[in-house]
């Protein structure tokens, strides 16, 4: 049976690749908006909170965000990329996504304590000059980071402005609405409907929605990747190590059109309520989708998926 699963193994295999001893990408330079990051300035950490972020970061975020900050698996957390993703928002912001975030998946969250201690090696790393005080969460508000001056141009369209990386796009709807299509192949969409009412748990393999079972589930999977794969087409995006999702290339867009093609197909399969039609199309969906991930991301060091190879602009 076609399943796309999750690419655990890439994030795996590019945590134990041989870490990238690339210059030290551009770091947070201060850009000559000093009005809005005043507090910035004059500083807003001391030296040894740095000193003991850098320890927490070395020890359990480098493998994924890089020993320099320039990125790996996971996005860059210096240079412009950064600070046009951050542009003008919070302090807290920052803090907050890491205390409450990061590490990915990790079993055990972070200190609030770590957590200041991690924003303050950023800053340091960012080129921001260190003081007396620490960060403290009595202290941040009222800080904010400084306003990129690129910033605005991708963030202007509030309406179509991106907040997913690729991956999270992918795992949101492409990956659950797949594998609804995919389930035709084990499980008669017309065959036990759940009841309409009562709690069964959500699940792939049960029919993955109680709400709107049976066909229906089908053609709302088939629409989602109809109209949700122009998506991966969005300007602005980016992939989970902080690459640009790279829209302008021509097979890019190729390999996109042709998940509408198969959503579409799905849809009118599912529409004549037979098995058969769905089971006709399954193949095509599922080429849409491994012909696009066998250059943008499973390709790179020994065709693993390693992370860092994913979404080149010259595959
Ligand atoms: C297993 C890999 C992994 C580890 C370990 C990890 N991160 Fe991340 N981090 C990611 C990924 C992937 C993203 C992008 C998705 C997201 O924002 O949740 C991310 C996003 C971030 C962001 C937001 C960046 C942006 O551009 O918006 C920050 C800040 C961050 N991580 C800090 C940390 C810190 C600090 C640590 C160590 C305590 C850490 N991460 C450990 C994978 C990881
Ligand atoms: C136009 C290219 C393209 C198409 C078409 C495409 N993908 Fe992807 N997919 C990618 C790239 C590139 C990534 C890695 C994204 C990143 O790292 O941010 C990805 C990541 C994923 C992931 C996350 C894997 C992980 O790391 O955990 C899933 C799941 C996924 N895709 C499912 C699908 C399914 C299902 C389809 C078909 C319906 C599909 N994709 C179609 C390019 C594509």
């Amino acid at each position: 049976m076609r399943v796309i699963r999750r690419g655990r193994r890439a994030v795996r295999g590019a945590r134990a690749a041989v870490r990238r001893a690339g210059a030290l990408a551009g770091a947070l330079v201060l850009t000559g908006h000093a009005a809005q990051s005043q507090d910035l300035a004059e500083g807003v950490y001391s030296a040894e909170q740095a000193a003991r972020g850098r320890e927490v970061y070395q020890d359990q975020c480098a493998t994924c965000h890089g020993d320099a900050l320039e990125g790996s698996v996971g996005p860059p957390l210096a240079g412009d990329g950064f600070r046009s993703v951050w542009s003008a928002r919070p302090m807290a912001d920052l803090v907050d996504k890491i205390h409450n975030t990061m590490p990915l998946q990790a079993p055990a969250p972070l200190s609030r304590q770590e957590s200041l201690d991690l924003a303050a090696y950023i800053l340091e790393a960012g080129g921001f000059p260190a003081a007396q005080a620490e960060l403290t969460d009595a202290a941040l508000p009222g800080i904010a980071l400084p306003a990129a001056p690129t910033a605005s141009a991708a963030g202007g369209d509030l309406a179509v402005a991106p907040i997913a990386n690729l991956a999270q796009l992918m795992r949101a709807i492409a990956f659950p609405a797949s594998n609804i299509v995919f389930n035709v192949q084990i499980k008669d969409p017309a065959a036990d409907v759940p009841p309409p009412t009562g709690a069964r748990s959500f699940d792939f393999v049960e029919w993955g929605s109680t709400v709107y079972p049976g066909w229906e589930a089908i053609d709302l999977a088939a629409l989602a990747l109809a109209e949700s794969a122009p998506l991966f087409l969005a300007p602005g995006r980016r992939c989970e190590n902080g690459r640009p999702v790279p829209v302008d290339r021509a097979d890019w867009r190729q390999y996109t059109e042709a998940v509408v093609e198969a959503g579409r197909a799905a849809f009118r399969a599912s529409q004549s309520r037979s098995v058969d039609a769905v089971l006709e199309v399954v193949d095509q969906l599922n080429d849409a989708c491994a012909n696009c991930h066998r250059v943008y991301r499973d390709a790179g060091a020994e065709g693993r998926g390693v992370g860092t190879d994913r979404c080149r602009q010259d595959p």
